[in-house]
């Protein structure tokens, strides 16, 4: 392994081993807040544990994102200022299209995913964005019945269109 990739590990690991049980949260409020540069350590930190080493966005890909005016970003908190999820949006020429969504597994089934969407989605209309789009794996069907319970519905199969040769759905949804 090439020595700088060596101390970059120092930093920032590139995999995080979720635990097979999962011990959810102790029950509390969370906030949504924006997400901006400061949060950069602690999202990526929330992003290995959310993806698959392979399927997460690396450290550029952050940056880009937190510095890029047309992009919103947004985290929930916990009362401590913890992060428990985040969510990408990029806009451009009308349309909205949601980059990524992670939300920490102890604080999953609350809602929370639910709840940056519509956040996200308000924002959008705010902006007179009328479209949102995604993509997601055909085999996140956890993804794809968050997204249906919102009226995302699949306008088009993307074949072979990660890195691993998987199909993605295209997703859609009107704000109008
Ligand atoms: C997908 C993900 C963001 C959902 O987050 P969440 O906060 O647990 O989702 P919510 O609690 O808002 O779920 C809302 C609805 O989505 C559906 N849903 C969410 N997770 C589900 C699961 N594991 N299995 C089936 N349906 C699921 C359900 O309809 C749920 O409503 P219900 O709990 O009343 O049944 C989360 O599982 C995650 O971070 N996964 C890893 C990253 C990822 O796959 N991101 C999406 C990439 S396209």
């Amino acid at each position: 392994m090439a020595v700088l990739q060596i101390i970059r590990n120092l930093f920032v690991p590139t995999e995080i081993v979720e635990p097979e049980i999962i011990v959810p949260a102790a029950p509390t409020v969370y906030e949504i807040h924006p997400l901006t540069e400061k949060q950069l350590k602690e999202v990526m930190r929330l992003n290995l544990r959310c993806f698959k080493k392979g399927e997460n966005y690396n450290k550029h890909t952050f940056s880009f994102l937190l510095n890029e005016p047309a992009t919103l970003s947004y985290r929930v908190t916990t009362p401590n200022e913890e992060i428990a999820g985040f969510i990408f949006v990029m806009t451009s020429k009308g349309t909205g299209h949601i980059t990524t969504i992670g939300v920490a597994p102890e604080h999953r089934r609350r809602g929370l995913a639910q709840k940056m969407l519509l956040y996200a989605e308000e924002a959008l209309r705010k902006r007179d964005i009328a479209t949102v789009s995604l993509e997601v794996r055909v085999s996140n069907i956890a993804a794809q019945s968050l997204y249906r319970s919102l009226n995302y519905t699949i306008v088009q199969r993307l074949n072979n269109y990660y890195n691993n040769g998987e199909d993605g759905f295209l997703m859609v949804k009107p704000l109008f």
